[in-house]
């Protein structure tokens, strides 16, 4: 049924960056009100005296004292399997990848486990806000159907697909470029386009596919409409090293993927800290995205994604959690650390701009700010409520915030999912902090 949500309204209606005055990039209303249609749409937004009195009397509204309500965020890159393995001490990617990664995520074989986890997986996601995922599963098909299946429950927007690895890797973890390619057949025609669900064609990276299995990928691509490709892309210097000695013919490593077909508009690759010139200027040719992951970049000692050179060059850009490399669901802790890499780069992000990244940017990213990203009529209506109170330290801190800008800027320095009160996917509440068990 139609709704109205009364607190404050944040959302941002184009890049920060781009805009001759970072104020024309975003609305704001101190106190807003966002009407939901019986669709799970947004109807209208504006200021409450406006929108009061054009409301039939006895029309239902929800009010949130010392809150502002955002568009759901919206998580480019992480791993559903590696849920359970977040902290895992002491190794860079390559390590880290054999100590922990692959024996994880050889559990994820079994339907039965893959779906118990993909379920704590999503409620971890709604309990931080985030609304929309691009997530890696396994290797296996079960996995993929497991979060395929949990995520229709919610009627999430979800993009996932079974992880192509036919190298490099324990046996357990491990397709052929056959297997892989009539198992990603089966899911995209069960799931790609039912509900909110797409599937992402999802060679883990270049290192643990063959060639074949490469080719193979790019072809899958080409026949289905729609599908995403996601992968790593230049994340730490001795996963290039490799990269350089499997494919000695091809220029860098993104030409790698580029050579099969694999870089495009649909694209997302998570990382990218160390490209080099002609890399960064191709994946803004052919206009593929990257995700940021901060907390994972620094937990594994990858190095300092450089964001003002990639805006520099208009290579689109969204966040990423990267869980379980990444060390938080929560994209302002995300948003946190991402500040803090730009200022070792000497930059500084903005909480619009922050902002930007979390919800706008990612439906840029995966193409679908048709439909989400903000709070512009006829969208999806995912939405958070952001409580400004949710600690002692939290609301002393806000009842000292001047304008916007500085409460946004503490959100993403302070805030965590204790600040997210309600989560609401197209229109229907999926969290309430107070009612939570944990
Ligand atoms: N590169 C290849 N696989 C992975 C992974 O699971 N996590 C991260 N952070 N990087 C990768
Ligand atoms: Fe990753």
């Amino acid at each position: 049924v139609s709704h109205a949500y009364r607190a404050g309204i944040f959302h941002c209606l184009a890049d920060p960056t781009s805009t001759a005055t970072p104020e024309e990039a975003y609305e704001y209303y101190a106190d807003g009100i966002l009407v939901i249609n019986d669709e799970g749409k947004v109807e209208r937004l504006g200021p409450a005296d406006q929108i009061l009195p054009t409301l039939p009397s006895g029309f239902p509204i929800t009010t949130y004292p010392n809150a502002i309500i955002t568009p759901g965020f919206i998580d480019t890159h992480n791993h559903f399997p590696q849920t359970e393995m977040i902290a895992a001490f002491g190794e860079q990617l390559l390590d880290w990848l054999e100590t922990y990664t692959f024996p994880t995520e050889s559990k994820f074989q079994s339907l039965e486990y893959a779906q118990q986890v993909a379920g704590v997986y999503l409620d971890e996601l709604l309990r931080n806000g985030t609304t929309t995922a691009m997530a890696f599963s396994s290797v296996h098909a079960e996995s993929a159907e497991a979060l395929f299946k949990e995520a229709y429950q919610r009627d999430m927007c979800l993009i996932t697909g079974k992880v192509l690895m036919d190298r490099h890797a324990p046996e357990t973890v491990r397709d052929t470029p056959e297997a892989g390619c009539t198992q990603s057949r089966t899911l995209i025609e069960q799931w790609h386009g039912k509900g909110r669900l797409h599937y992402a064609v999802t060679p883990r990276f270049a290192i643990t596919s063959t060639p074949e299995q490469l080719e193979a990928a790019g072809h899958l691509l080409k026949e289905y409409d729609g599908l995403y490709m996601q992968t790593h892309l230049s994340e730490n210097h001795k996963e290039i090293a490799w990269i350089s000695e499997l494919f000695p013919e091809r220029c860098h490593y993104l030409d790698v993927y580029d050579h099969y077909g694999l870089v495009g508009p649909r694209s997302v690759f998570a990382h990218g800290i160390h490209l080099c010139e002609d890399e960064i200027q191709r994946l803004a040719r052919q206009d593929a995205a990257i995700s940021f992951c901060p907390t994972s970049n620094l937990f594994l000692g990858s190095g300092l994604f450089n964001l003002k050179q990639m805006k520099q060059h208009k290579v689109k850009v969204s966040l990423g959690s990267d869980v379980g490399a990444g060390t938080s669901f929560s994209m302002l802790q995300t948003l946190n650390e991402a500040y803090k890499v730009t200022q070792m780069r000497g930059d500084k992000l903005s909480p619009f701009e922050s902002f930007y990244l979390a919800t706008l940017a990612g439906a840029e990213t995966l193409q679908l700010d048709d439909r989400l990203g903000n709070f512009l009529p006829g969208k999806e209506a995912d939405f958070i409520v952001l409580d400004l109170h949710s600690t002692p330290l939290m609301q002393y801190r806000m009842n000292n915030c001047n304008n916007v800008f500085e409460t946004l800027f503490v959100l993403c320095i302070l805030g965590d999912d204790r600040n997210i009160k309600e989560t609401f996917v197209k229109g229907i509440s999926r969290h309430q902090r107070d009612q939570a068990t944990h």
